[in-house]
């Protein structure tokens, strides 16, 4: 099974891309999850750039969603919502073909953050027919460290929180592809 990680933050410490980089670390052998942090790294989206005219940054992160068996999204809240560089993601996904059925989950890095949650809900029940809510993991990790986001991980009861949230994420995977 191999999962793809996406963390909504820019920043260079964020504690999204700290809590999927030690839940990478803590996968059992059986999943293998890539991390990508590349909101700061694309193009702003426009229908225009679609087709023949999609650049190699869309074509390499639509090759990775497609080899992928599931994606996880974690995202800082901004104002109340996504931020801009995940939603700019979300815009090049929507008209894919990689994304209509891929599997989503959501991990959570934050005690906050609730309106940005429903929001992408929202919007990834609407870019995939295999997003669930109902496989989620959360953790109140906000202006941790890197350093302490992997102490706190790795803390008996918050191990076994990871370990159940990708093993219910495999089985919503694998009942998907099952179903297809
Ligand atoms: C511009 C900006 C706006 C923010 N707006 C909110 C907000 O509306 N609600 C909230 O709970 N936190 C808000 N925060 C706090 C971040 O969501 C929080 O610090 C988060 O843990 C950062 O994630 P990261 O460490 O992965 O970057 C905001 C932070 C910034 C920089």
């Amino acid at each position: 099974m191999t999962f793809l990680a996406i963390s909504g933050s820019a920043r260079r410490a964020s504690t999204n891309t700290a809590m999927l980089r030690t839940i990478q670390q803590m996968s059992p052998a059986e999943v293998v999850i890539d991390l990508l942090s590349p909101v700061n790294s694309l193009p702003v989206f426009s229908p225009d750039l679609e087709g023949e005219n999609t650049p190699p940054e869309i074509e390499r992160l639509l090759a990775a969603i497609e080899t992928a068996d599931g994606l996880i999204f974690a995202s800082p809240e901004y104002v109340r919502a996504i931020p801009g560089g995940l939603k700019n993601l979300i815009d090049w996904l929507v008209s894919r073909d990689a994304i209509i059925n891929k599997p989503i989950a959501i991990a959570h890095a934050s005690h906050r953050g609730e309106d940005m949650l429903a929001s992408l809900r929202t919007v990834l029940s609407t870019i995939s027919a295999a997003f669930t809510s109902d496989v989620f993991v959360s953790f109140a990790l906000m202006a941790k460290s890197p350093a302490e986001i992997d102490d706190i991980l790795r803390q008996p009861e918050n191990s076994a929180a990871i370990t159940g949230f990708l093993s219910d994420f495999a089985d919503h995977c694998a009942s998907n592809s099952n179903s297809r």
